[in-house]
């Protein structure tokens, strides 16, 4: 099961600092020289690097107000709103069904009128008001104070004592505000007003402020905003060069001498390079130090040993110290070449890589690193070695994890450019003019230190790749992002190759980004090329249509009942099979991978149909996490571990004695079928092209056995036929969280018969229990189609399983989960929850 596998993986890598923001607020409190009882005033305090002389960055995400819909003067400090909902951020108010709405047309959060439509989820945009009082601490007098939001859902203003800061319409960059000239001691309100149109997206948006909230208090002379640009331009055996450029900012009323110190430590902390340098700075001004430092005999980061070095920005002014600044870095290599693909570190490196939309299910657009963090775990224990953000710039924390994971990442900017997608009448086009340059360097900014990233994406599928301005539009993007971050080639997503090639769009990117049509592969040699999209294929997970046709035969109905099939046999006009994909792309040594469509399902863009679905059938793993069959396909090619998964389940009462056709998705050389101990053949891939090995096995209930030869190996599956539902399995994920108020445990609930086999039709409702420090974020089971509440604490299970997420609350103890369905029992689990630090 991937999820032992992710479980091991985090076990690998214990010791590892996982969440190096969370440092104990006594840290905090430390290095401001206050007590726990001071700094009270300011809630949410949490330090996202490690306590700094000079600078410290808090966490500003607990102890919100909000309102759903418009307030008259809401920035205003004097508007009372005691009676707004008090909670901590990340927040998505998409997802829990807005009001507004006309009730007769709501079913759960989903409203079946939305003007998002069901491609945005079915679920509701709309305007929203949050407010945050704080106090800043005293050591900030005379320092410079700065909020930062990762990403605020969308067309944000932003005011501090009733002052506007600014607006911020894109929905996926991250962007801040110098708060210190209107700072008051004593109590200050920051009011953040977001503006959700729709429809304004091809998928579920989420809306609010989804991703995390940052204040920094720094000195007058620190380290910009992602001032800091670490480049390796030449990396050898023996050493490597790495370049640094940190810009300084004196924003105070003096010219400065500033010093500043820059140190390379390795992963356990030692230093191996460093180097000084001082430098005038005036008042108002900045300075951008360059610096190159040599680490010998470099650790190159790779998929396989993705390891990072530091480096450390030290800042002084009279020899005291100002600022501390900490990069993460990690020294390869990469190429794109036009006969052998992509090179990290001079090796091929096939991408063997998934597309994924930012929703987590049913947290909806809410950032939860571990949620991330969880994903990740189970493509890669899938063999998957790569992720496009489709079709936006990521949360940091995606890129953070993909850092340490090993992942490479195609970072993507932008899905429409000023020619709206379908009927986005409220989507970014209103803004692309005037905004489409700063939100790219943003995001270049941002992102340009991961070493994950290999790829810069102007966009995906743009409107304009048919206009006759195209090519001039892709061309000052492209040279924009070369002007920022010339290590990275440009590509973009195409699927109108005749025009993108006429107008110069092509021309522009450095990599073709190729979606679908496998056909031009080929006519596409000699470019640098990567299959940015392939596949979309469509399942269900655990649903197989088996039908007795006419002619008395067992036939397989892909689309019935809103839902698709598990065999890897549907997809829409545009795509092709997994199957078919994966073989058009192994047989191109020429491009760079594939990026399938998609990894996981993702909420709104049902293709094939509408309401009532209301989220894709497209993911190898389903909204919940579970993964579909499908996932032992690309397992079985993208690993070397032995693979062996059987479809369907074998429960076809009714259809005794009538053949069933069985699939197989496997990297044994040869498989030999068993019904109840008959055996129905070997198998094997001689002289075929299938990645997969079929039979036609006579039902009759018992088990269902395949017996795999690979090499000297014998592997094993087995489909039990299951009896009633006799009882519940409960399974976290992590029985040990940390007690932070983010971390969480993902429980998946298994509906079982008397021997402990899953009941593959089973849909009973589960009702959870929570005692002790911890709260249910979430409930899923990875049906597209239905209605209940993500925000719950009872589901429906799906062809046997359920899901509830645990969310840790801040004091450390023992949280107690049960599940019950009529007649059925769990035994109760505990879930410890532990100290950040003394979790780690
Ligand atoms: C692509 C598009 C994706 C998604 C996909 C579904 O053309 O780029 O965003 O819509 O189709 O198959």
């Amino acid at each position: 099961m991937p999820y032992g596998l992710g479980l091991s993986y985090r076990e690998a890598r214990a010791g590892c600092v996982r969440r190096r923001e969370i440092i104990l607020l006594s840290a905090v409190l430390a290095s401001v020289g206050m007590s726990a009882a001071s700094f009270a005033s300011a809630p949410g305090a949490r330090q996202e690097a490690p306590a700094a002389e000079g600078r410290q960055t808090l966490s500003l995400d607990q102890g919100w107000r909000f309102h759903l819909g418009e307030v008259a003067e809401g920035e205003k400090p004097q508007t009372a709103d005691a009676d707004w909902r008090a909670l901590d951020v990340p927040h998505d108010f998409s997802i829990e069904g807005p009001s507004g709405a006309d009730p007769a047309t709501m079913e759960g959060p989903f409203d079946k009128k939305s003007p998002g439509g069901t491609g945005a989820g079915a679920l509701n945009g709309g305007i929203g008001w949050y407010r945050k009082a704080f106090t800043l601490p005293e050591g900030a007098k005379g320092k410079r104070v700065w909020v930062r939001f990762d990403g605020v859902y969308m067309d944000s203003d932003v005011w501090l004592n009733g002052a506007h800061l600014g607006k911020h319409p894109y929905g996926y960059t991250g962007f801040q505000y110098d708060l210190t000239p209107n700072l008051r001691p004593g109590n200050n309100v920051l009011a953040v007003r977001v503006n959700v149109q729709q429809p304004c997206s091809r998928w579920y948006s989420g809306a609010g402020i989804y991703r995390h909230v940052w204040l920094t208090i720094a000195e007058p002379v620190h380290v910009a905003a992602w001032g800091t640009y670490v480049v390796t331009p030449k990396v050898a055996d023996a050493v490597a060069d790495v370049r640094m450029r940190t810009l300084v900012q004196n924003e105070g009323a003096e010219t400065v001498k500033a010093t500043l110190t820059t140190a390379i430590v390795d992963a356990d902390g030692k230093k191996i390079a460093g180097h000084e340098t001082a430098e005038q700075i005036p008042a108002g001004g900045s300075h951008e130090f360059d610096q190159t430092l040599k680490v010998p005999k470099p650790r190159r980061w790779s998929t396989e040993d993705p390891y990072l070095y530091q480096v450390v920005s030290e800042v002084r002014v009279g020899g005291r110290l100002v600022d501390r600044y900490e990069t993460p870095l990690g020294i390869r290599t990469i190429e794109f070449t036009a006969d052998n693909g992509f090179l990290l570190n001079g090796k091929r490196l096939q991408i063997k890589g998934v597309n994924n939309h930012h929703d987590l299910g049913c947290l909806g657009a809410a950032v939860h690193r571990r949620g991330i963090e969880r994903q990740l775990e189970i493509l890669k224990a899938m063999g998957c070695n790569a992720v496009r953000t489709s079709h936006n710039p990521p949360a940091p924390e995606l890129l953070d994890l993909c850092d340490r994971m090993g992942m490479v990442v195609m970072d993507e900017a932008f899905d429409e450019w000023i020619i709206p997608k379908s009927r986005m009448k409220y989507g970014y086009g209103r803004f692309f003019d005037e905004w489409s340059e700063r939100d790219l360097v943003s995001m270049i900014h941002r992102d340009r230190n991961h070493p994950c990233v290999i790829l810069w994406s102007i966009g995906n599928e743009i409107k304009e790749q048919a206009a006759a301005q195209g090519g001039a539009m892709a061309s000052r993007l492209a040279d924009i992002c070369h002007r920022e971050d010339p290590t990275r080639p440009v590509s973009s997503g195409v699927n109108k190759m005749g025009p993108a090639t006429a107008n110069g769009f092509v021309k522009a990117l450095d990599v073709l980004g190729m979606n679908y049509f496998t056909g031009e592969y080929a006519n596409q040699r000699g470019k640098l090329l990567v299959a940015a999209e392939t596949s979309s294929a469509l399942s269900t997970r655990g649903q197989y249509g088996l039908e007795l046709k006419p002619d008395g035969k067992v036939g397989i109905n892909t689309r019935a009942n809103n839902q698709c099939v598990s065999y890897d046999l549907d997809h829409p006009g545009w795509g092709c099979t997994a199957e078919n994909s994966l073989l058009a792309v192994g047989s191109a040594p020429w491009v760079a991978g594939e990026f399938v469509w998609t990894g996981f399902d993702y909420i709104g863009e049902p293709t094939p149909y509408g309401w009532p679905s209301r989220s894709s059938y497209f993911g190898i793993i389903d909204l919940a996490g579970f993964p579909k069959d499908r996932y032992y396909l690309y397992q079985s090619q993208w690993t070397d571990k032995p693979v062996i998964h059987l479809l369907p389940h074998w429960n076809w009462k009714g259809l005794e004695g009538k053949e069933i056709p069985v699939w197989c998705f496997t990297n044994a050389e040869s498989v030999e079928l068993f019904v109840n101990g008959k055996s129905l053949g070997s198998r094997d891939f001689k002289g075929s092209k299938s990645l997969h090995l079929e039979w036609k096995a006579p039902y009759e209930p018992g088990v269902l056995k395949a017996v795999g030869k690979k090499g000297v190996q014998t592997i094993i599956d087995e489909v039990r036929t299951a009896v009633e539902p006799a009882r519940l399995i409960v399974r976290p994920d992590r029985k040990q969280i940390a007690s932070d108020g983010e971390d969480l445990s993902y429980v998946e609930v298994r509906v079982v018969d008397k021997d402990g086999n899953l009941c593959p039709n089973a849909d009973n409702q589960i009702a959870f229990g929570i005692e002790g420090p911890g709260a249910i974020a979430g409930v899923d089971n990875g049906d597209p189609t239905n209605h209940e509440p993500f925000k719950a604490t009872t589901r429906k299970a799906f062809h046997g399983l359920c899901l509830a997420v645990i969310r840790a609350a801040r004091t450390p103890g023992e949280i107690r989960l049960s599940a019950t369905a009529q007649h059925l029992q769990s035994q109760p689990v505990a879930i410890t929850t532990v100290s950040p630090v003394a979790g780690r």
